[in-house]
C-alpha cells in the first residue's frame, strides 16, 4: 500500500492527506546528530537560559501555589498581563490588561488568530519568504495567498501591499514579521512601518504582526512594532520563547478588548488554558526584576555572535554572497552565488563537515523560489569557535562545488 492509499483508508481530511512533515522536524531529527554544528534551527542558546532564577521562582509556585497544578481559566492571568503590559511599554505599545490574551507560545497566538479571521478558501498576504510555522496554520483553510516580494535589508514590500488594497483585495489579514525576521532577518524600516499601518487603519485590513524577535534587538535605536504606531487594526502576537526559554511555552496577544472573549473559546478548544503553572512561575520571575539584566545578557551574547558569523562569512565564502547584518533575532541570510547546488551543499556540510543550515527553499511560499539561493544561519546557538569552524567548513565545500564546476 502506498503512503497515499494509507492516508486515503484512514479518511484524512483533504488538507491532511496532502500535507507533509515540515522541513523543522526533519532538521530536528539531523541536529540531534552527536557532534554536529547546527546553525539550522531557531534554538535560543541554552546556557544562557536562566535557570537559577526560574528554579527559584517555579519551585516557590510549587510549593506556595498548589493551585497552579489545577485547570485554570483561558487566557488571563492577572500578575502575567501585568508584567506583559509593563514590557510592552517599553517598546511603545500601550494596552490595558483587557486587551492582553495569554497563549501557548506565539504559534498558538497565530493559529488562533487564523481560526477566528480566515474563512476556508480566504485570502492572506504574506512575504515571498516567510516563516513555514505560518504556512501550517495556514493549511487546514485552504487559502488563497497573496504574495509581496520581501527585501532581507528593510522587509516587506507594502506598496506592492498597497498595490493590492488598491486593486480592491480585502484579504482577511496581512501577516508581518516586523522584525528580526525569520528567515531574513530583516527589520522593517520604519517608512514601511508607518505605511504599513496606515493601510490597515484605511482599509479595515488586520495586520497580525508576529513578534517573537523584537525585544532581541542589537541597534542603538530599536524601533516600534507596529502595535505601537496602529493599535486597532494591529494584532499583536508576542512570546517569552526567545526571550526566557521555549520550554516555558508562554506567549500572548495584544487585539482590541473586544475579541478576547471569542479568542477565549478558541483557546478553550485549543488546550483549555495555557499550563497554569508555567504561568505563574514566569510571573513570579517577571515580577522577580530578572529579565531586564537577562536581555541585556541575551543582546551582548547574541549579537556578539552575529558578528563572529558575518566576519567568518567574509573570510570564506565567495565574495559574490551577499549577508546582511540582522538588527534583531537569531537569523541571518546569506544569500549565494547562482552557479551554488543549495540542496547538495547541505548534504555535503551534514556528511563531510559536521555542520548544519537551513537551505532557503524551505521558506518559499508556494509557487515561489526566490529562495533558492539563500541559506539561512542561526547563529545564536552556537559558540564563537564553533560559528568559525562551521562556516568555514561550508566555504570549504562552497569551494569544491566552484571547482567541479570549473568556475573561477
Ligand atoms: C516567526 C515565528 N513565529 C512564531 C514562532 C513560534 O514561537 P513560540 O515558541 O512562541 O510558539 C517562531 C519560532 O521560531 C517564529 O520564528
Amino acid at each position: 500500500m502506498t503512503t497515499t492509499d494509507t492516508e486515503k483508508s484512514l479518511r484524512l481530511a483533504a488538507w491532511a492527506q496532502n500535507t507533509a512533515p515540515s522541513p523543522m522536524q526533519d532538521m530536528l531529527a539531523l541536529t540531534a546528530r552527536p557532534g554536529l554544528i547546527s546553525f539550522g534551527l531557531g534554538l535560543p542558546n541554552q546556557e544562557l537560559f536562566p535557570r537559577e532564577a526560574f528554579a527559584e521562582a517555579s519551585s516557590s509556585v510549587l510549593l506556595n501555589k498548589p493551585h497552579t497544578l489545577q485547570y485554570g481559566p483561558a487566557g488571563v492571568m492577572h500578575t502575567l498581563k501585568a508584567s506583559i503590559a509593563e514590557l510592552m511599554k517599553g517598546r511603545g505599545v500601550s494596552c490595558t490588561e483587557e486587551e492582553i490574551f495569554l497563549t501557548t507560545g506565539a504559534q498558538q497566538a497565530i493559529n488562533m488568530l487564523a481560526r477566528l479571521l480566515l474563512e476556508p478558501g480566504g485570502q492572506v498576504v504574506t512575504e515571498e519568504i516567510t516563516y513555514p510555522g505560518f504556512l501550517q496554520v495556514l493549511e487546514p483553510f485552504a487559502p488563497e495567498l497573496l504574495t509581496v516580494p520581501t527585501c532581507p535589508q528593510t522587509g516587506m514590500d507594502v506598496d506592492a501591499v498597497e498595490a493590492l488594497l488598491q486593486a480592491g483585495k480585502r484579504p482577511a489579514f496581512i501577516y508581518s514579521i516586523t522584525d528580526g525576521h525569520n528567515p531574513l532577518g530583516s527589520s522593517m524600516s520604519r517608512e514601511k512601518r508607518e505605511k504599513l499601518a496606515r493601510l490597515a487603519r484605511e482599509y479595515g485590513v488586520p495586520v497580525v504582526e508576529d513578534d517573537p524577535y523584537g525585544f532581541l534587538s542589537y541597534a542603538d535605536v530599536s524601533l516600534p512594532p507596529l502595535k505601537a504606531l496602529e493599535s486597532e487594526w494591529v494584532f499583536y502576537a508576542g512570546s517569552f520563547s526567545k526571550i526566557l526559554a521555549p520550554g516555558v511555552r508562554i506567549g500572548w496577544l495584544i487585539v482590541p478588548a473586544a475579541l478576547t472573549q471569542k479568542l477565549s473559546v478558541v483557546k478553550e478548544s485549543y488546550d483549555i488554558n495555557t499550563a497554569n503553572w508555567s504561568q505563574h512561575s514566569v510571573a513570579h520571575y517577571m515580577e522577580s526584576g530578572k529579565l531586564t539584566g537577562h536581555l541585556e545578557l541575551l543582546r551582548r551574547e547574541y549579537s556578539a555572535r552575529r558578528d563572529t558569523m558575518l566576519q567568518a562569512i567574509a573570510s570564506y565564502f565567495p565574495a559574490e554572497t551577499r549577508a546582511e547584518k540582522p538588527s534583531n533575532g537569531m537569523f541571518l541570510w546569506a544569500e549565494l552565488p547562482e552557479w551554488v547546488d543549495v540542496p547538495q551543499l547541505l548534504r555535503d556540510a551534514v556528511e563531510q563537515k559536521k555542520v548544519a543550515f537551513f537551505p532557503g527553499q524551505a521558506f518559499d511560499t508556494p509557487g515561489n523560489t526566490k529562495g533558492k539561493h539563500g541559506m539561512r544561519l542561526n547563529f545564536s546557538n552556537a559558540t564563537h569557535e564553533q560559528i568559525e569552524t562551521g562556516i568555514k567548513g561550508i566555504g570549504e565545500l562552497i569551494e569544491a562545488q566552484r571547482a567541479a564546476l570549473g568556475q573561477s
